[in-house]
């Protein structure tokens, strides 16, 4: 993974960027000794027992052989990071069960659908809620749960069922221990958006025949890659920070594949959450180019100078066409995939010539391994700029206020 910092208008010098490397490094150093509640996750993948790995692969292949559907329940924290990494490599991998998520919305039409599913396919469930009390997942774990049982007997649906939450509190850790659900733990001390590397969003991943090894391997690598973050990592929370107090409010991230959209779902969890606090924060939005330039590219060009852009950038892919003859003589025999490389140095150039800020993260190859060091990065990338903005991270005190008002709306 290599890092451009590609707007010479916003040099680190003009930001003074340097006035601010020693606080950022010593935020890095006070993670690692993870003496903070909610800092697990900063030397988890070096940490994570590989007895939980060898069970998460032996239940993998267990629910493999019992369904050709994994309906996984779960939302942000609990979903985001499964959806965006399963999307961004394809899908499940040739032979394994294709996974079907619920409980990320209460909509009724949706998960009417999944009536279908149950009835067509051989079904198992992934339940992922780390306290076991959110609603989504609550609901559509009862809805789902009723549709097995009309198909499958309760003692059955109980043996396809995997639940994965907090080890020892929550409903759905009494309910699992009473059932006897196949169980995997979220760690007490790893909050929602920061458990991209623990069973509750690698154990489906694992179902789907991806390799959650290499996944764990690219974090690793990246958390104990120290040159890097000294070097390169480091400014990218430098610059956001400086160009937050320079006046930019939102971070746009980019990329010029459909297949990352949930990359940028996830991200946008991640900084939004970990950020938005106490008046502060950047407004993270996500964009897919070159679709979106047909709709945002006015505004990117022109629009008011409130946002600086992070572009997503995959260096090269496995999978590529090549234009025919018909396309017309400039165009024909060329790479499409290489005429999407323009298109990020064209757009680029563009936003320079208008002064809008753009990082670019050069990502080699989209692969398990890649994506595990690209989460991570983001994670710390979010820890060290949200303590340089002087809020916390890791709590979310905001959410609570909707969730009292929808449940007072519900009588409950
Ligand atoms: O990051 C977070 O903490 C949240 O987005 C949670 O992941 C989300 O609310 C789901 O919570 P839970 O896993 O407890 O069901």
């Amino acid at each position: 993974m290599k890092i451009h910092f590609s707007n010479e208008n916003v040099t680190k010098d003009k930001l003074d960027l340097n006035s601010e490397y020693g606080r950022a490094l010593s935020i890095i150093g006070e993670l690692r000794q993870n003496t903070e509640d909610y800092t697990g996750w900063v030397n988890w993948p070096s940490e994570l027992p590989q007895d939980w790995m060898d069970s998460m692969q032996r239940t993998a292949e267990d629910i493999r052989g019992k369904c050709d559907r994994l309906i996984v329940i779960g939302i942000g924290g609990s979903y985001l990071g499964t959806a965006a990494v399963e999307e961004a490599l394809g899908g499940s991998r040739p032979g394994c069960p294709e996974l079907v998520y619920a409980g990320n919305n209460m909509s009724g039409y949706y998960h009417a659908g999944l009536r279908d599913i149950v009835e067509q396919h051989d079904v198992c469930v992934c339940v992922v809620s780390k306290s076991g009390g959110t609603m989504e997942s609550r609901l559509a774990f009862s809805i789902v749960k009723d549709m097995m049982y009309e198909k499958y007997g309760k003692e059955e649906t109980a043996a396809r069922i995997v639940a994965i939450t907090d080890p020892h509190k929550g409903i759905l850790r009494e309910e699992a221990d009473r059932e006897g659900y196949v169980t995997f733990e979220i760690p007490s001390t790893i909050g929602g958006r920061y458990s991209a590397f623990t069973p509750g969003i690698m154990f489906p991943l694992a179902v789907a025949g991806i390799d959650i090894c290499e996944f764990v391997r690219g974090a690793k690598d990246m958390s104990l890659n120290n040159g890097f973050w000294k070097d390169e990592g480091i400014y990218y929370a430098l610059t956001r920070h400086a160009l937050n107090k320079a006046g930019k409010a939102i971070e746009v991230f980019e990329y010029y594949d459909p297949s990352m959209r949930l990359i940028g779902e996830w991200c946008k969890q991640l900084f939004g959450e970990s950020e938005g606090k106490e008046g502060k924060g950047i407004f993270p939005a996500s964009l897919t180019l070159s679709t979106d330039l047909h709709s945002m590219g006015q505004f990117l060009q022109e629009g008011s100078q409130i946002f600086f852009e992070t572009v997503l950038n995959v260096v090269s892919r496995d999978k590529d066409v090549i234009v025919p003859e018909s396309a017309g003589p400039e165009l024909a025999g060329r790479s499409l995939n290489d005429i999407n490389a323009m298109a990020v140095k064209g757009v680029i150039a563009a936003h320079r010539k208008a002064d809008v800020p753009v990082t670019q993260i050069d990502i080699d190859e989209m692969n398990e391994y890649s994506l595990g060091q690209l989460l991570y990065f983001f994670m710390l990338t979010a820890a060290v700029t949200g303590k340089l903005m002087g809020i916390d991270p890791f709590n979310q005190p905001g959410v609570e206020d909707y969730k009292q008002e929808i449940r007072n709306l519900l009588g409950q």
